[in-house]
């Protein structure tokens, strides 16, 4: 059993990562990570969530472009949210990598109109991100897929990679090795709590 204060270290020391190097890590690794996510609580049981693991490169390419040309092609509209706009953007002037270069890419899907779709995959993610912590790996949270997973060319790209028709992209995990340096958490201003 691991040690309370083991695993608060964990928890405390996991940093999203937004630089990753090139190299895939081990196949292994990656399989703990999702079976990690496996076993994230959902409710009622249902076990719904899906886990489409990309770790091809050419796809990962392909997804970049998918995801640039979805922007490029986006109208600037008044009162969009200023990181949409930024997307946007970026977009229209080059290529953009929401992945940070991390070479694998974790997106959890879950049915559409599902009440726990969401949380489900919320839990999943959070034991992946803890497990990538653990064996010495970097994670980010993505939430571009889940925003832009309607758009017509990413649903294309998600069906062709294994997204049945009747489930919705909640949310994604860029996974690799980090290549940033370590960072102390942040301190925590937010998140009140009331004893009752
Ligand atoms: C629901 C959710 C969505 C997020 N989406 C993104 C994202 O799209 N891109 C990104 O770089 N980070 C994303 N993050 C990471 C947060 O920005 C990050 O967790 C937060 O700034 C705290 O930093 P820390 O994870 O290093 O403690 C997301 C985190 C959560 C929980």
């Amino acid at each position: 059993m691991v040690s309370q204060k083991d695993l608060f270290e964990l928890i405390k020391s996991r940093r999203s990562t937004r630089s990753f190097k090139a190299e895939l890590p081990p196949r292994d690794a990656l399989e703990r990570i999702v079976e990690a996510g496996r076993y994230a609580p959902s409710g009622n049981n249902n076990q719904t969530t899906r886990f489409i693991v990309i770790t091809s490169q050419e796809k990962l390419g392909e997804l970049r472009q998918v995801l640039t040309g979805v922007w490029a092609n986006m109208p600037i509209k008044e009162g969009m949210p200023p990181p949409l706009v930024g997307l946007i953007q970026k977009a229209k002037a080059g290529p953009v990598d929401v992945n940070y270069g991390a070479p694998a890419l974790i997106i959890t899907a879950n049915k559409r109109g599902y009440v726990n779709a969401l949380p489900d995959c919320s839990c999943a993610l959070m034991n992946m991100m803890l497990m990538a912590q653990s064996e010495g790996l970097g994670g980010c949270w993505i939430n571009q897929y889940r925003l832009m997973g309607d758009a017509p060319p990413l649903r294309r790209f998600m069906e062709e990679a294994g997204l049945p028709e009747d489930e919705e992209i909640c949310g994604a995990l860029a996974l690799g090795y980090i290549d940033q340096p370590a960072s102390e958490p942040l301190p925590r201003k937010g998140n009140p709590v009331v004893y009752v």
